[in-house]
């Protein structure tokens, strides 16, 4: 039996990745660290809170003596880092909370991570030479694209927002790790997730509760920013074979060959919920277009090609099966 740790599992990816994982790994035990902030909710655990392969602990990943307190109990053999502030709408009014959790966060847990598995750069201790720390990460840290083109992992970092530039920092933090102390690291640099348990400020839950409860839906300036929108365990499965056989020390694009633009979004679930869940007048007439988000960027597409060819990685969801999946699940929350 292996214990890994997994911060932020109370949130939208980790939640679903958590219990994903101990259902189809049952050689492994989970320690989810997590500081409940208002995106964390342990109602989205209630698949795995009576496991007995899974503990929670309430805490903060910037906390370093509760770190390596934990360290020191469970052992752990691998670390998989979820934990972040991840609205960017929040990074434009509120900063610093982004450089708090996702730069000290992540070299903290890097830190203690090193000092608990490594004797010296490139020597592990005996019993830790497997160990890993693998870092979730994300597309937008590669900047904007014009209307062609495609991130690869090679593309240059041009965060635009402080959050994405909180994650381009977390992620040069993972790689120094690798190249000066030989630490196995990997890092899956992933395109816009959907699907259940996101919290309701993301976009497409937003569309879908302003819509059912018959308010304006609004869109950001002319709802042509393009996404590449991967159904969450497509990418929970990406991050599975990643953490099991990435090579160590490299970055792995994940993404679903789906880009939609905001309106097509908002068009198209207003036309699920038209035909499921219909009412006198179409939804689509709730759409409103409201001020752009500040430095909004225009389009992230992701080339998934590495993971591809490598890994053997694909997407079971396109993005008209998953979110068909994903209006169901919220018409349930919402309703
Ligand atoms: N959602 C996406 O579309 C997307 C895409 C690519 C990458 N990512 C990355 O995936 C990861 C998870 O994203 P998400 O959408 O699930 O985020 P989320 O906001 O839904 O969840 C974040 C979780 O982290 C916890 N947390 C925040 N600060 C903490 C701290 N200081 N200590 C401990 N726990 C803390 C929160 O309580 C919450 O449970 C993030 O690193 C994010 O950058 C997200």
């Amino acid at each position: 039996m292996q214990t890994i740790l997994v911060t932020g599992g109370a949130g939208f990816i980790g939640a679903n990745f958590i219990t994903y994982f101990l259902d189809s790994n049952k050689e492994y035990n989970i320690v989810n660290l997590d500081a409940l902030t208002y995106a964390g909710s342990l109602n989205n655990l209630k698949e795995v809170e009576n496991s007995e392969r899974y503990i929670f602990v309430k805490g903060d990943i910037c906390d370093k003596n509760l770190v390596e307190k934990l360290f020191d109990e469970y052992r752990f053999s691998a670390v998989i880092h979820f934990a972040a502030e991840s609205h960017v709408d929040n990074s434009i009014t509120n900063p610093e909370a982004f450089v708090s959790t996702n730069v000290l966060g992540t070299f903290t847990l890097l830190d203690v991570a090193r000092n608990f598995w490594l004797e010296s750069p490139n020597t592990f201790k005996n019993g830790f030479e497997k160990a890993r720390f693998h870092h979730i990460s994300t597309d937008e840290v590669y900047g904007t694209l014009d209307d062609t083109g495609l991130f690869t992992e090679k593309t240059p970092y041009a965060p635009n927002s402080p959050y994405s530039a909180s994650k381009a920092s977390s992620d040069f933090l993972v790689r120094s790790y690798f190249h000066t102390y030989g630490m196995n690291v990997v890092t899956t640099n992933c395109s816009n997730n959907y699907g259940p348990k996101q919290h309701d400020e993301k976009l497409i839950p937003t569309i879908i509760r302003n819509a059912i409860l018959g308010n304006e839906i609004p869109i950001y300036g002319d709802g042509k920013n393009i996404r590449d929108w991967l159904y969450v365990l497509d990418h929970c499965k990406g991050i599975e074979l990643v953490f099991k056989t990435g090579k160590s020390g490299e970055t792995y694009n994940i993404g679903g060959n789906n880009e939609r633009n905001n309106l097509y979004i908002a068009n198209r679930i207003c036309s699920i919920l038209d035909k499921i869940h219909p009412k006198l007048t179409s939804y689509k007439e709730q759409i409103t277009f409201v001020e752009d988000r500040a430095g909004h960027d225009f389009r992230y597409a992701i080339d998934a090609s590495k993971i591809t060819k490598e890994l053997a990685w694909k997407a079971s969801e396109n993005f008209e099966s998953g979110i068909e999946k994903t209006v169901q699940w919220y018409l349930k929350k919402y309703q």
